[in-house]
């Protein structure tokens, strides 16, 4: 019998880790994640905490922190990152979309350009909105598809192979569309491209809550 870890290709297992994280630590990246963590409190999940490169952003209001990732590579990455965290880190080799977290046990979930990865995106935003207690907070960042047209049909055209190198990475995801449509209530939202390719810059950063 074959696993689906001895599926995964050579790409996947030993090329893709190394490259989403020096891709990931560019400083450009550095003052998003600082303002999407700074508001994270409580028991905080993050969703595809990938090589931890938020770890070093979570603020003393933090009390633990469960990090998820389906990466083995990234998630040992991650662990020799959580030297640098203000609270007890455990992380989990899970999918966003079946969380290994009882109902309401989580005061905020952060996710950091991970949406667009996830291969179920609905589902994963079901699951988060299921372990958030009432009242807690999404805080999110993340890329997805432009306003422009024609920046749009290139998103559109590029995504079916890009998500073959790019991790499962797809361009085209209206964030806030997807957010709301899992049942959240959007409590703030910033939209705009940072530096770099249009294709893969224009960010939805904000927060919201599980709604009624
Ligand atoms: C572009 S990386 C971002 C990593 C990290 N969030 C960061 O900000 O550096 C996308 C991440 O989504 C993760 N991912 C892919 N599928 C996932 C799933 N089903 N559930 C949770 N995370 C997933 C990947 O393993 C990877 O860590």
């Amino acid at each position: 019998m074959c696993s689906d870890r001895d599926r995964m290709s050579l790409y996947d297992r030993r090329v893709l880790p190394r490259l989403l994280d020096l891709v990931m630590r560019q400083e450009t990246l550095a003052g998003y994640r600082a303002r999407t963590v700074a508001a994270a409190h409580g028991d905080v999940l993050e969703v595809g905490i990938g090589s931890g490169l938020n770890l070093q952003f979570y603020g003393k209001a933090v009390s633990h922190l469960t990090g998820i990732d389906p990466s083995a590579e990234l998630l040992a990455m991650a662990e020799r990152r959580t030297a640098g965290a203000p609270c007890p880190v455990v992380l989990v080799q899970a999918s966003a979309e079946a969380l290994p977290l009882d109902d309401h046990a989580i005061d905020t979930v952060v996710m950091t350009w991970s949406l667009c990865s996830i291969p179920d995106p609905a589902a994963a935003l079901a699951e988060m909105r299921r372990v958030l207690r009432p009242g807690g907070r999404l805080l999110f960042v993340e890329h997805g598809l432009a306003p422009e047209p024609s920046v749009r049909k290139w998103q559109n055209r590029l995504t079916p192979c890009w998500r073959h190198v790019g991790g499962g990475c797809h361009l085209n995801r209206k964030m806030d569309d997807l957010i709301r449509a899992a049942g959240f209530e959007i409590v703030s939202l910033d939209t705009g491209y940072m530096t770099g390719p249009r294709l893969l810059t224009f960010l939805y950063q904000g927060s919201a809550t599980p709604g009624a």
